[in-house]
Order: C-alpha cells, then structure tokens, then sequence
C-alpha cells in the first residue's frame, strides 16, 4: 500500500519549518502531497527526491520560508490548502493560495474565520471558497478555539498558525479526528499539550529535524480491506499498515458488518502505530453505524458504502454531512453510482441508508473523486457485468498505482484513456 497521505503532508511541511534535516521515507509519491512539495519547493526550501519515497528536506526554520513568485497551486488538495493556510498567515510575506475546479468549490471559512480571530489577513471568494489571498500580519496572537465541526484540517491549521502566535493557541473538538500533526509536533521537538479534547501549543518555539517512517495509508487499505471481503475466495495481507485509533474505524465498521480482519505484528513505528492487516472473504451484515466513528472513518465512506450494498440487510449512517464537502459530495455520488448498479442507497441530509443486494454492471461517474472511483472498481467483484467508471485521473492525488496493485491482486481492471 501507498504511503500515508497525511502524514506525508505534514512531514514536509514541519520538515521545511525544522532546523536542520529532515529524511522521509515512505513518502506518498502522489499528487497531492507532491503540490505540497512543490509550494515548498516555491518558498525557497531545499527538498531532495522523491526518489523510491525517500525525501530529504533541508529544514529553513520558522522564519526561513521565502516569498513564492506566483500563487501556490495546491490542485485537489484540501488538506495543502488548510494546514498552509494557517502555516502562512504568520509569515512575513504574502501568498495566494489556489487549486482545482473541485478545491475551489469547498468550504475555506471554517478556517479563515478562527485565523482572523487570531489577527491574520485573508480573502476569500464571496462565497467562502478558494483562492486565498494571505497578506503579512505583524503578528498573530493565541486563541482558544471550540471546533464546531470535527476536522482535523482544521484542528492542524490553528496549531500551525499557533507556531508563530503571541502566547498559547488551543483547540478543542467536538469528537476526536486525527492526530499526525500534534503527533509530529512533538516527534519534532515541539512542546503539545494535550488534555481530554483539547489540544495547545506556545508559539516561539522551534523544531528539529529528524527521521520520519510513513506508515501504510489506512485510507488506501480500506479499498482493499472492502474488496476482499467481498470477494469470495479472498486471503489478503496488507503489510505496515497505519493504525492510529483515530484513523481505524473503517476496521472497526468492517468487523462490525462480519469482516474477517486479523491484526498481526502491532508496532510503533516513529511515534505512529503499525500493523500487517490479513482480510479474507466473509459474509457481510448491515449495521447502524455509530455516530463516534464517523470522524475515525471519514475518508472510508465510498469504500463502506460498497461493502454495505453488498452485505445482507440495511446500513444506516447518520452525522456524516461532511461527506457532502469532500472533493466530491461522496453522499450524493455514491448514492448515484450505487443507483446506476441496481444498488438501493438512499441519502439523507447527512447520511444515507443502503440495503444490500446484487449489483449489475453499468456505468459509474466518479466526479473527479479519487475515493469514489477506487470504491467503484472494488464493487465491480460483485457486479454481475463489466463496471465502467469515469473521470479517473485524479485516483493519483492519492493512489498512483492502483490499477496495477488491484489487478495482482486478481481485479479485472484496464484503464482506458
Ligand atoms: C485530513 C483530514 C480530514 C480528511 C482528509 C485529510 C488531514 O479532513 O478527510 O482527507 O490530513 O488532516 P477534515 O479535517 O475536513 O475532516
């Protein structure tokens, strides 16, 4: 499996605010957390490779980005767009901040709001959205800020604006989300303090390069966790996958339905929890999902939902309406494409309600939405006829390879065009 994409963000963006250097293996050679590399790249900061996924960055310090020349493209990549947005609302130039079609249509308010609670200067749209022009602030100051989404974007976005705070920042969120950035934080040399579902840090201190393993991504697993499943006949091991408990729920949904997934060999590799996952064929249930998972499956949804229209009764998902501000609506798009297979999906406004059955083959438009056309590959092993899924190219913002890793391990799938 592909390297983990949010962790190899946030890998070179504290490795380019670190002193000194900082070696990266297992970096995801993909395209959004290259756009990442690349704006680094653009304000001044030494990067070697990637190279087999191996990075070296030459760490310019809090203080040694350089002005870019032109905007910073950061294509389908919501989450280059939120962490740099806090990262570059203390700096001491201005940048503009811009991406794709589908970038350029979510939600960026929800960060730009605290930041300029904070004292930072930055434009949006009329409608809240992407580009962002960032301009110079003397200063910003700390804020103790309620999160009233859970968002892990936006959690790393206030404790990176927080590095160059006057006095102390603070989050707390509303259920827990991921925690690569207060994880790193601290692999850096940075002082976090962490307390319940709260998380702070001082601004004005400095970091320290250092060596850094990317897991597995969980996220990329979870097309395969779902396949084989699915799929009679399957016995799959998935090896250095990234089990961080706030990233598991799609293993922990999966066993809920009756997946048959063993968990082997559990480390710690730099900070972050590791493990080979064997997932072999099952029978499947509907399940209601628990609402606390959500946050800990959020990206798994697409692939979930597959594994639901083929399981044995109904699946409800309820508190998920930020599925509906993904790179794609993933509610509304899998409950198309579900449809367009003979599936029976129903959305809600935030959630959906599938009842499993047999799937027909047809043809699926992924909206440009990486997830939603690797979940609709893994259907096609049910689909009693040939799946073809549209508007594919952007599977390699966070997947480069898939196709040919699906096909050994035994998915008939050719890409076209
Ligand atoms: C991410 C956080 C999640 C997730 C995204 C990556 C991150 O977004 O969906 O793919 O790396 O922090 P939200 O914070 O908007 O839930």
């Amino acid at each position: 499996m592909p390297g983990d994409k949010s962790i190899s963000h946030r890998a070179i963006m504290l490795g380019a605010l670190a002193e000194g250097v900082t070696e990266v293996s297992g970096f995801l050679e993909g395209e959004d957390s290259l756009a990442t590399l690349r704006a680094f790249r653009a304000m001044g900061v030494r990067i070697a490779g990637p190279d087999a996924g191996r990075v070296t960055i030459h760490g310019a310090g809090l203080h040694g980005l350089a002005a870019p020349a032109a905007p910073l493209d950061l294509g389908n990549s919501g989450t280059s767009m939120r962490l740099m947005c806090g990262l570059l609302a203390g700096q001491r130039f201005a940048t503009t901040l811009v991406g794709d079609a589908s970038l350029s249509t979510r939600p960026m308010r929800r960060v730009t709001v605290p930041l300029a609670e904070m004292g930072a200067r930055i434009a949006t749209t009329e409608r809240g959205t992407a580009p962002l022009a960032i301009s110079p602030v003397d200063t910003l100051r700390g804020i103790d800020y309620v999160m009233p989404v859970a968002s892990a974007q936006v959690k790393s976005c206030l404790l990176l604006a927080g590095l160059y705070a006057a006095g102390e920042t603070c989050v707390t969120e509303p259920a827990p989300t991921r925690d690569h950035t207060e994880r790193m934080l601290a692999g850096f040399g940075y002082a976090v303090r962490r307390e319940a579902s709260r998380v702070c840090v001082r601004g004005g201190g400095r970091l320290v390069g250092c060596a850094i393993d990317v897991p597995a991504d969980i996220s990329s697993a979870a097309f395969f966790l779902v396949g084989a499943s699915i799929a009679d006949g399957s016995d799959l091991v998935l090896e250095h996958v990234g089990m961080n408990p706030t990233r598991i729920g799609v293993v922990n949904l999966l066993r809920l339905m009756g997946a048959d997934i063993e968990v082997r060999n559990e480390r710690d590799v730099g900070g972050e929890p590791v493990a080979d996952l064997r997932v072999r064929s099952a029978r499947l249930h509907g399940v209601r999902i628990p609402e606390a998972q959500v946050p800990l499956a959020i990206d798994e949804f697409p692939a979930l939902f597959v594994a639901a229209a083929c399981a044995e009764g109904e699946t409800v998902l309820t508190g998920a309406a930020e599925l509906r501000v993904k790179e794609s609506d993933r509610i509304q798009v899998m409950a198309d494409g579900l449809a367009a297979l003979g599936g029976d999906a129903r959305p809600t406004s935030d959630g959906i309600v599938i009842r499993g059955g047999a799937l027909r083959g047809g043809a699926v438009d992924s909206h440009g939405d990486h997830r939603i056309a690797m979940s609709f590959a893994m259907a096609a092993l049910r689909a009693g006829g040939p799946v073809d899924i549209d508007d594919c190219a952007n599977v390699a913002t966070s997947f480069p390879g898939f196709a040919a890793l699906a096909a050994g391990a035994g998915l008939g799938i050719a890409v076209e065009g």
